[in-house]
């Protein structure tokens, strides 16, 4: 009976030690699964979205091909060693179609370029394409050596060049600009000092990818507001002149974005009179 009440406490600090074990475990555990759970869900998210955009754009499209060509670009690589041509695969598995006379750049004027091409069916800029609408804000990355895909934690622009999102937008205005055929627009800031700047995407890739086989000209749209900055006598303007490949036409028109806006509510003024 003495015996008993002593070896009663031991067992009891055992029986301690064995529960808190037990929870150290489940919490290892639960947050081993949480983590492994959530990025599995941030992948399969990301890809439903992919897909329904893919479904949604062209009925009847092979979006299983294009996820798996998009997918060969950038998973199981460092995320910041991905160079543009890793897109090349998916730009030929899913190609920039030509629409002559209704291409449109842009620079610095995403807002008032998409409120148009978003209420009139005037004119397309990149974004409006198939690979276009279907990455347009989304941002993904894999690992070296990972099968996965990560939209949380990816590096941009400050980080390194070659990121996994960056070139897949510079591969796509490349192949977008080597399609601009006809009549091509651009819509550039006339409230800046430089509409023209080389270090942008319209400057560094897309003029330089035109092509004067199939291009016919590029009228620049030099979007004002109350205070103009900048006129179509800009000097930057007149260096677009002269990186254009001998035998496209340059012309350039300034226009306030009061005008572009209205343009944008009259959907059945024809396109051609919007400027
Ligand atoms: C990015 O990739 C291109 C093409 O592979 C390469 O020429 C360039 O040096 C890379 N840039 C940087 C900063 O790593
Ligand atoms: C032009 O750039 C200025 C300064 O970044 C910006 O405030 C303005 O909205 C831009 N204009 C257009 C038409 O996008």
């Amino acid at each position: 009976m003495e015996e008993g009440q002593r070896q009663k406490p031991k067992k009891r600090r055992k029986l301690f030690w064995i529960c808190i074990f037990v929870v150290v475990i489940l919490v290892v555990v639960g947050i081993v699964l949480w983590v492994t759970l959530r990025k599995k869900s941030e992948a399969e998210e990301f890809k439903a979205v992919f897909t329904s955009r893919c479904k949604a754009y062209i009925e009847g499209y092979d979006c299983e091909k294009t996820w798996s060509a998009f997918q060969h670009a950038y998973v199981g690589k460092d995320p910041c060693l991905v160079p543009p041509d890793a897109y090349q695969l998916l730009v030929d598995a899913a190609p920039f179609e030509p629409a002559c006379n209704r291409m449109m750049f842009w620079s610095k004027t995403k807002d008032v370029v998409h409120d148009l091409t978003s209420k009139r069916d005037c004119f397309i800029t990149m974004e409006d394409t198939f690979l276009g609408t279907v990455l347009n804000e989304l941002t993904w990355c894999s690992k070296e050596g990972s099968s996965d895909t990560f939209t949380s934690g990816c590096p941009g622009w400050t980080d390194c060049v070659n990121n996994t999102v960056s070139s897949f937008w510079s591969k796509a205005s490349e192949s977008y600009a080597q399609v601009a055929c006809g009549s091509v627009s651009v819509m550039l800031n006339g409230s800046i000092a430089v509409p023209f700047n080389p270090t942008s995407i319209f400057a560094s890739i897309e003029v330089k990818n035109f092509n004067p086989a199939i291009m016919k000209s590029l009228k620049v749209v030099l979007v004002t507001q109350e205070k103009e900055v900048s006129d179509c006598a800009n000097p930057s303007l007149k260096n677009l002149q002269k990186e254009l490949a001998q035998g496209i036409a340059y012309s350039c028109q300034e226009v306030p974005e009061s005008q572009i806006q209205e343009c944008a509510l009259q959907p059945h003024k024809p396109c051609g009179s919007c400027w």
